[in-house]
């Protein structure tokens, strides 16, 4: 039996709270779908596919920087195999340099001739060299073709440091600051499209009550100038926008106190983003293997995933109560699977593998933040290279992608999309005590005015035939890329890289209706065309 819900962009939970338990069975193979093309949403921001870099184990060095004189190929010591692959999934933001990193950075470390290493404290005490600074980070991200997102330090730092910062990056070369960027071979200004005023100021950055943190925010957000003649004036859709410290999974107290203050600011200050941090981690310290894993650990993991829908509506609840017009975007600025560390791994470098079930964890993340576009308008994975839930892994020469990255390879589409209601009835997948919605799906007309539908199956065992009933129109073909694998613990190696990649699929359409079989634990991605 299925049922269809009236919710034009119903919150996958709520669709899984009224999915009929006991009438679908775990083999039952038909799912429908329905596309509401007269009814669009909002667009989706490309900025939801931002990535983030911390100086945290081999995420820089390695995984991006090895040097000038590396063996490895590389453009100014930026490694060419690793720029081609985020080429290829134009990445909209890199945040950097952290995470808690940021708020021990010290950015003059890190520019001109003469570097100074550091202990990375937060992150096994190794140490950091700083040869990859600001300047390589802005090589970095203009040879990948994206946004800088650069956090700055709050915790330990001073304004004055802060300031000074931005005006390295973004001040007229006539001045000091400007003519130091000049003497390191950037003379023109950089671009600094966000900045974080801090990171997790309610943690690792600081442990600040709300209102302390509201006091210094203020002032970096009134002084972190940026001075780059192309991003002047408020309405300037180049205009840097400041992005608070936000909430930390479902605890409101910052989201409160910000958007509270917000709502009363004056002309001298203002931010344009509230960040969010919430992992996929069922159980801290995370302990989770990320290879070989059950059945248990797979329903776990996703029934934590799925619960950023209830976080994102429970904050932009309280953001539409002071910011109606959806002027403050939610930036969810780390979100991803944290896994116990590889075993024989340095300590703290928090390096796990990525597998089949990671892709369908992203995927739904992906399709939540669609259907909060409206408030939530940047997300950046944790995190791109080497660390936690990665697109690439790396080893000296050696380079794959991951499940992760082919997710957001298939998701180009939604980049600046408008999303385009569907209902649907979720049907379920039941583990024990765990039942999750079977099917999630999204659609999207592209910026190429293309229709395409989203569709994944959570189901590790039984397949689904899939209904579309079309809007109106004549469509006559549908196409896409699947990504599926044997196992949901299947992940890519070295050795074999393409266990775990996306393949054709193909659905039928004859009168108004699309049938697609749609294989056990996968992600599908179809373009509609007429
Ligand atoms: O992504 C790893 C860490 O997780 C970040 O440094 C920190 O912001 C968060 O707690």
């Amino acid at each position: 039996m299925m049922r269809y819900l009236g919710l034009a962009a119903a919150p996958l939970a709520l669709l899984a709270a009224f999915a009929p338990s006991a009438a679908i069975a775990r083999d039952e193979a038909a799912a429908s779908v329905e596309i509401e093309a007269g009814q669009p949403g909002p667009r989706i921001d490309r900025h939801i596919f931002g990535q983030f870099a911390e100086h945290l184990g081999t995420g820089i060095y390695g995984g991006i920087w090895v040097g000038p004189d590396s063996k490895i190929p590389n453009v100014r010591g930026i490694r060419s195999d690793v720029v081609a692959a985020l080429r290829a999934i134009k990445v909209p933001d890199v945040r950097w340099p952290g995470g808690c990193f940021a708020d021990e950075y010290h950015w003059r470390n890190g520019v001109g001739p003469h570097r100074r290493s550091t202990v990375n404290a937060n992150w096994g005490g190794s140490i950091e060299p700083d040869t990859f600074g600001t300047d390589e980070f802005m090589d970095f991200i203009h040879q990948i073709g994206s946004d800088a997102y650069v956090s700055v330090n709050v915790g330990s730092g001073t304004l004055e440091e802060a300031s000074d910062w931005m005006a390295y990056m973004t001040a007229d070369q006539r001045s000091s600051a400007g003519a130091d960027r000049g003497a390191n071979g950037h003379a023109e200004p950089y671009t600094v499209k966000y900045v974080g005023l801090g990171n997790e100021s309610w943690g690792c950055g600081g442990n600040m009550r709300p209102q302390y943190y509201i006091d210094l925010m203020k002032r970096y957000a009134r002084f972190t100038r940026n001075y780059n003649p192309a991003q002047q004036g408020d309405t300037n859709p180049a205009a840097m926008q400041r992005i608070a410290v936000g909430p930390t999974d479902d605890d409101a107290s910052y989201t409160e106190a910000l958007m509270e203050a917000w709502s009363k600011r004056d002309w001298s200050w203002s931010i344009e983003g509230l960040s969010l941090h919430s992992y996929t981690v069922p159980h801290w310290p995370p302990s989770l293997p990320s290879v070989g894993f059950g059945e248990d650990d797979y329903a776990s993991i996703l029934q934590a995933t799925l619960t950023m829908d209830q976080k994102i509506a429970k904050h932009s609840a309280i953001m539409d109560k002071y910011d109606p017009e959806k002027k403050v975007a939610l930036v969810v600025d780390e979100w991803g699977v944290w896994l116990a560390e590889n075993p024989g791994s340095p300590k703290g470098f928090l390096q796990q593998q990525n597998s089949m079930r990671d892709a369908i964890v992203a995927a739904l993340n992906f399709n939540i933040f669609a259907r909060h576009a409206d408030r939530v308008r940047m997300a950046n994975i944790a995190q791109m290279i080497n660390v936690l839930q990665s697109l690439i892994l790396t080893d000296g020469p050696k380079m794959l992608l991951t499940p992760t990255y082919y997710i957001h390879q298939m998701y180009l589409p939604f980049q600046d999309a408008t999303f385009v209601p569907v209902k649907f009835a979720a049907g379920e997948y039941r583990h024990g005590q765990i039942a999750l919605p079977k099917i999630d799906a999204v659609a999207v007309k592209a910026a190429d005015g293309r229709l395409y539908l989203s569709l994944v199956n959570l189901d590790p065992a039984a397949g689904s035939s899939v209904r579309v009933t079309l809007p109106q129109g004549r469509f006559g073909k549908a196409s896409g890329q699947v990504l599926t694998a044997p196992n949901v613990n299947s992940v890519n190696t070295f050795e074999q890289p393409n266990t775990v990649v996306p393949r054709p699929i193909a659905g039928k359409v004859a009168g108004g209706v699309m049938t697609i079989d749609l294989p056990a634990k996968s992600v599908a991605m179809v373009a509609l065309e007429r």
